[in-house]
């Protein structure tokens, strides 16, 4: 399928299992760069929009609607995300670093479990990609532990379930290399400094000033 995401380089997203701590290691690095003096807008998905607030309730399962969707409500969110009033890419357009909790590759892993990876890649195929992406690598089995000491369960937070979506996103990562973005797989059994240190590293003198 013809795909066409332009890369901005001063955006980097943060992708993972539920409890692999992409919350925690994109806010350590919203930390480092306004400690390091420089701005940046840090964001996540689902929004906090009026899109983003259905998905919530989709996630909650207090509202049940089909996979498809699902997966259109995702994209739809992302496209205010992107385009809306103080979006992403009024952002980008300007060079302020945008760091992201959740793009398009969760939608990949984990729509494309029940809809399958072409109709997403279809609903989210003009959107821009970023120039890097953190893969917080934890097993399935560590990620239901963390999540046991949470109180609520999301829709995808069983252990059946999130099987399915690691293997959505061996998928999703393929699809992002393909596209030129740089994957930096982490071990996120690692104490979460260690993490956030080999991220500042990376991010380090490659974002452009
Ligand atoms: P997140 O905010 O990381 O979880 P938490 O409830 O711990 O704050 O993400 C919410 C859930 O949404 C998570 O299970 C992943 C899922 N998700 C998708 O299924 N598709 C998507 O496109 C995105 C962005 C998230």
């Amino acid at each position: 399928m013809a795909r066409n995401h332009p890369i901005y380089p001063h955006f980097t997203v943060f992708e993972g299992l539920d409890g692999s701590g992409t919350t925690t290691q994109a806010q350590f690095l919203t930390e480092r760069f306004r400690a390091a003096g420089r701005s940046c807008i840090a964001t996540q998905e689902p929004t906090s929009g009026p899109t983003g607030t259905c998905v919530r309730s989709v996630l909650a399962g207090t509202h049940q609607v089909t996979a498809g969707t699902t997966a259109y409500l995702f994209a739809a969110d992302r496209y205010e995300h992107l385009y809306g009033q103080e979006g992403i890419l009024a952002h980008l357009e300007c060079g302020t670093p945008v760091i992201c909790d959740r793009y398009v590759f969760s939608s990949l892993a984990y729509q494309g479990i029940s809809c399958g990876l072409d109709f997403v890649l279809r609903l989210n195929q003009d959107f821009p990609f970023p120039a890097r992406v953190f893969f917080l690598d934890l097993p399935v089995s560590e990620c239901v532990k963390r999540l046991d000491s949470r109180e609520a369960r999301e829709i995808y937070e069983s252990e059946q379930a999130l099987l399915q979506i690691a293997e959505g996103y061996r998928q999703a990562m393929q699809v992002a290399r393909e596209a030129g973005v740089s994957v930096h797989v982490l071990d996120a059994t690692r104490p979460r400094e260690q993490l956030a240190a080999d991220v500042w590293n990376q991010i380090d003198g490659t974002v452009p000033e």
